[in-house]
């Protein structure tokens, strides 16, 4: 028997487009198999920001379809180190498998780690806020404000950390600026890791607790 005309009669293979540099930094990419509102650029800031200041709670505030949930999840479960939670006021997205959704496998993951939770829950709730208060008390914090009102989540939230915790915002500037947060004496521009997410082009923008 001939196997290659039997079973190997494939369609023509299309020829892509090949990817340039300028794709790594648009948001809105598949990360896993998973959808990301995000570039690639984040996953390395994020996972070399938690490295250098050993966070032991990593809240992202937004999970959406859970791309970058599901990293966060997969990076608390294997190094044990820190805590994450991700809050949604929604799950349309993160159990929609036609949208990208990731929901599915970061509650098998929930299920098997005990380091990661999501929640879904309006971040401004009183359970929701202080349930991250008392944690905020305990460990030492990474906020990731990614919701629907992030200079409202920045406002809030920045007022709950220690010395020392960050907070980082997404879609700067696009989205939240200098001008929509208010900053006191108690919080700064977390220098150089402002330069490298912009030389990264990545819309991070970190903030340290002083
Ligand atoms: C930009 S998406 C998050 C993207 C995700 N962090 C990522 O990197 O792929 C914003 C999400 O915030 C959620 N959201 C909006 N308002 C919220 C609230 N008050 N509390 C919690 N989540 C909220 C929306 O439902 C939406 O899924």
């Amino acid at each position: 028997m001939n196997f290659h005309k039997t079973h190997a009669n494939y369609p023509p293979i299309h020829e892509t487009k090949p990817i340039t540099i300028n794709d790594l930094v648009v948001i809105n990419k598949k990360f896993m198999g998973g959808g990301m509102s995000q570039s690639y650029s984040a996953i390395y800031i994020i996972e070399h920001y938690i490295h250098l200041h050993k966070f032991n709670y990593v809240v992202e505030i937004g999970s959406q379809k859970g791309a970058l949930s599901t990293y966060l999840a997969n990076n608390a479960s294997i190094s044990e180190q820190f805590i994450f939670e991700t809050y949604d006021i929604q799950t349309k997205d993160w159990f929609c498998r036609e949208y990208e959704g990731c929901g599915h496998w970061f509650h098998k993951l929930e299920t098997i780690s005990p380091y990661i939770k999501f929640f879904k829950l309006d971040i401004f709730s009183e359970e929701a806020m202080t349930h991250i208060k008392e944690n905020i008390g305990l460990y030492k914090t990474l906020i990731i404000c990614d919701g629907g009102n992030k200079a409202k989540e920045f406002n809030t939230y920045h007022k709950f950390l220690k010395k020392d915790d960050r907070i980082i915002v997404h879609d700067w500037p696009a989205e939240i600026n200098m001008r929509n947060i208010s900053l006191d004496n108690t919080i700064q521009v977390d220098n150089p890791w402002d330069q490298y997410c912009q030389s990264l082009g990545s819309l991070l923008m970190p903030f340290r607790k002083v």
